[in-house]
């Protein structure tokens, strides 16, 4: 009889709970079964659209409208999705143990939604807006905007503030990561194919810094043959081994 998946589901369990400090990077994937599209998977968006098109600062200076009906499109989208037993999962370790940080390159906010309170989010969020002339930021869930592009109260376009292809990360989020992950013991990477950097770097930054590395995907990446212990499945899946259930 073939028992690996329990044997392994054993060791990250006793990890867990033996953790006095856990950082949980996530990406897409986790929030695949709450219906937010990945980016690289067989539905994902980078392979039905261009991301020069859609995502690059070239291409909002080029065509604001376009870019903004993109993400309106993925507003209104993940307006209707709720966070899942994964989301659930991370919160239920920041109450029971000594120190829980999530680093997220997910936009949704289903982190926070879910009820996460020390979430770093690398690459922004789709729920805020950045004005083009001022640079400030502000909450807006307005959906969908009377007409694109939504004009900040000075007048000048607004931008969703997230990070786009050839722009840098927000230096103190990032900051911040990189001392988790290298003053963590466990870094559990949910969900993300390990291919964007800086945010693939983190989990090696653990490992060089002692901590064991926990990954949850169901297919191969990068990092896979790099982790302490590598569960082929999905967020899903892990929360329900775990004992978290949908609901
Ligand atoms: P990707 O779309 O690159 O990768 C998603 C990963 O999730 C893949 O490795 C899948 O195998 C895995 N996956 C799919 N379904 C899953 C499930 N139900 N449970 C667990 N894992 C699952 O997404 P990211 O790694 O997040 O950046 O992509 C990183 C960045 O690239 C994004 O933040 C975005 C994108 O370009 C920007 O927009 C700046």
């Amino acid at each position: 009889m073939y028992h690996k998946p329990m044997t392994d589901i054993t060791k990250v369990r006793d990890l867990i709970r033996n953790s006095k400090h856990t950082v949980v990077l996530t990406g897409a994937g986790i929030s695949a079964e709450s219906g937010v599209p990945t980016f690289r998977g067989t539905d994902g968006l980078w392979r039905k659209y261009r991301p020069e098109e859609l995502a690059t600062p070239e291409a909002f200076h080029r065509d604001p409208l376009t870019v903004w009906e993109w993400y309106q499109w993925r507003r209104g989208l993940i307006a209707e999705c709720h966070p899942n037993a994964a989301h659930q999962l991370v919160v239920s370790w920041e109450k029971n143990l000594p120190h829980v940080s999530v680093v997220t390159q997910n936009v949704d906010g289903l982190h926070r939604l879910a009820g996460s309170t020390d979430v770093m989010e690398l690459h922004g969020n789709i729920w805020e807006v950045r004005c083009t002339r001022e640079g400030t930021v502000k909450e807006d869930r307005t959906h969908p905007f009377s007409s694109l592009p939504p004009l900040c109260s000075c007048g000048a376009m607004l931008r969703p503030n997230v990070v786009w292809f050839g722009e840098s990360l927000p230096s103190a989020v990032l900051e911040r990561a990189f001392e988790e992950v290298q003053t963590a013991d466990l870094c559990i990477v949910i969900g993300t194919s390990s291919m964007v950097q800086p945010a693939a770097s983190l989990p090696y930054h653990g490992l060089s810094s002692g901590a064991r590395v926990i990954e949850v995907n169901p297919q191969h990446t990068p990092l896979t043959g790099h982790a302490t212990v590598s569960l082929p499945m999905t967020a899903v899946q892990f929360a329900e081994a775990l004992g978290i259930h949908e609901g």
